[in-house]
């Protein structure tokens, strides 16, 4: 494997504070990629970019709300305009909330799950694909999606489920509308991953170990490296045939 796979190719990043977000920002940099860090928390973003800077890469930072539609165009925008082309795109932003049954759900934790996970998805892709179609070399986005939702079903997680189906969706037909013009769409799916996400209220990293023992083939959480290799396999060129799949990442949890 080449360690320079995103050498000149400048990658957009939502979510990239943290967790998963922050280790595909990472990774990407770490394999020549100029990368747009975006998201809600300036001190988080500025984080991700000392971390890829002290391996070596660059990360540029922007906040951005990707509910917001202005926002993630002016994400694209801010590519474009700093690198000359927006050649690939993670949109890995999300949220969970509203846990327990859908009798108990609130209508704000409802339309903050829509808004950030399906219609922040949407909205970034809409923008990605009308930059990336007018490119010679196209582009390549990954949508974060999760084993929760077209793979799996767990009680008191229904309601972020169908969010996360309504990305594995979006991904399926937008990859089919736009393979035609030069516009890869893929998504990964992971399991509990190590992030704060994947903790229960009040549980320890210890006592998730204890519990993944049972409620994973594997027996542990991915790690957000497991995670992001996947993100870039499927944003590099060596995809270049893979479209409109998603990719399980979660030790067999929904098999
Ligand atoms: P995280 O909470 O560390 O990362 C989510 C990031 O998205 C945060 O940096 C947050 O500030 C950002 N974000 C949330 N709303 C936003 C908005 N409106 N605009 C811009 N940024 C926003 O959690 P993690 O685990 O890294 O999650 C990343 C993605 O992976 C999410 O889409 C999540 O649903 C998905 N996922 C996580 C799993 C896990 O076990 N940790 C399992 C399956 C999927």
């Amino acid at each position: 494997m080449s360690p320079h796979r995103f050498t000149d190719r400048t990658v957009l990043v939502t979510g990239a504070g943290s967790g998963i977000g922050r280790a595909v920002a990472l990774a990407l940099a770490a394999e020549g990629a100029r990368v747009v860090a975006a998201g809600r928390n300036r001190a988080a973003l500025d984080e991700t970019a000392a971390l890829a800077a002290k391996a070596g890469g660059g990360v540029l930072v922007q906040v951005a709300d990707v509910t917001r539609r202005a926002d993630v165009e002016a994400l694209v925008r801010t590519a474009v305009e700093r690198f000359g082309s927006l050649d690939a795109a993670v949109n890995n932003a999300g949220v969970f909330r509203g846990g327990g049954p859908v009798t108990d759900l609130s209508e704000e934790d409802w339309r903050s799950l829509v808004d950030t996970n399906v219609t922040g998805v949407l909205f970034a892709m809409a923008a990605e694909i009308r930059q990336m179609r007018t490119q010679p070399r196209g582009g390549a986005i990954v949508n974060v999606a999760s084993n929760l939702g077209a793979h799996r079903q767990v009680a008191g997680t229904t309601a972020y489920a169908a969010t996360k189906a309504a990305v594995a969706s979006l991904t399926r037909g937008a990859a089919l509308e736009h393979i035609g013009d030069g516009v890869r769409i893929n998504a990964v799916s992971p399991g509990a991953t190590a992030t704060a996400m994947s903790l229960r209220p009040g549980e320890t990293e210890a006592e998730r170990a204890v519990r993944m023992k049972d409620e994973s083939p594997l027996g542990r959480v991915s790690t957000t490296e497991e995670v992001a290799a996947a993100v870039l396999y499927l944003a590099s060129d060596a995809a270049g045939s893979v479209v409109g799949a998603d990719l399980l990442i979660d030790g067999g949890s929904a098999l």
